[in-house]
């Protein structure tokens, strides 16, 4: 399997600059004749029906659990569906810590995305105070984090996202990133992404690592020639 590359981002880009960055992604993919898996998510008021051409999905960085109804500042499935969207993030970290979701809410979510048959990038990740308290609360934690979450479903990808490394320019070790995936491997075989202040500079070497399935990023792919660029690092990077 191709590595996968996926750009989110986050309260970034207005609807304009959006739709010149999706479009001028999709030519550079059929252009290089790029055939990895490539995801944009846009923030919510810039989606729409983009039709591309290329291997490049457009998703939702979240979406309540409803086709419609009452919530106030929340996006169900009638306004995915008008444009075709059918890929969504759940768990980031910042829905979990800035946001407030719990893990029962994210639950609910995923169900509610997987019954619908929507690709979902599920996000996982530990805070700073339980990396220091080792490895073994690590992966604690994480297990938590997939408390009733189905990972046989064959429309997931998982994201290890460490929260202590998102925007903020730290990455943890070579060491820890292959341990941990190494450990979250044994439980699932679908794909697991790394994220967490992945540049054009270390993305090279964060796929070089065994069971990195590709990346998820933030910060470093806002700019059109860094994305484009990491995309080409991870066509070369080659297959798994
Ligand atoms: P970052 O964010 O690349 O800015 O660290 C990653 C993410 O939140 O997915």
């Amino acid at each position: 399997m191709k590595k996968i590359i996926a750009s989110n981002f986050k309260t970034n880009h207005t609807r304009k600059s959006t739709k010149e960055f999706i479009e001028n992604i999709d030519k550079f993919l059929n252009d290089e004749n790029i055939e990895n898996e490539v995801f944009i998510f846009p923030t919510a008021v810039a989606l729409d029906e983009f039709n591309t051409a290329s291997n490049l999905s457009v998703g939702t960085q979240n979406a309540y659990y409803v086709e419609n109804g009452s919530f106030t500042g929340e996006i169900g499935t009638d306004q995915l569906d008008e444009f075709g969207i059918k890929t969504i993030l759940i768990g980031h970290s910042e829905r979990r810590h800035i946001l407030g979701e719990s893990q029962k809410e994210i639950t609910t979510k995923y169900n509610y995305y997987k019954a619908l048959g929507y690709k979902i990038i599920y996000c996982v990740g530990e805070p700073l105070e339980i990396k220091e308290k080792g490895i073994s609360d690590t992966l604690g934690y994480i297990q938590e984090q997939f408390d009733g979450i189905d990972l046989d479903y064959p429309n997931v990808i998982v994201a290890y996202e460490p929260v202590w490394a998102i925007g903020t320019g730290l990455v943890p070790s070579v060491e820890d990133i292959e341990t941990i995936h190494k450990k979250l491997k044994k439980k699932f075989t679908q794909p697991l992404l790394y994220g967490g202040s992945v540049k054009t500079t270390n993305i090279e070497e964060i796929l070089s690592i065994p069971n990195v399935d590709g990346t998820l990023i933030g910060s470093g792919s806002w700019k059109i020639e860094d994305f484009k660029q990491m995309i080409k690092i991870t066509n070369k990077n080659g297959e798994k």
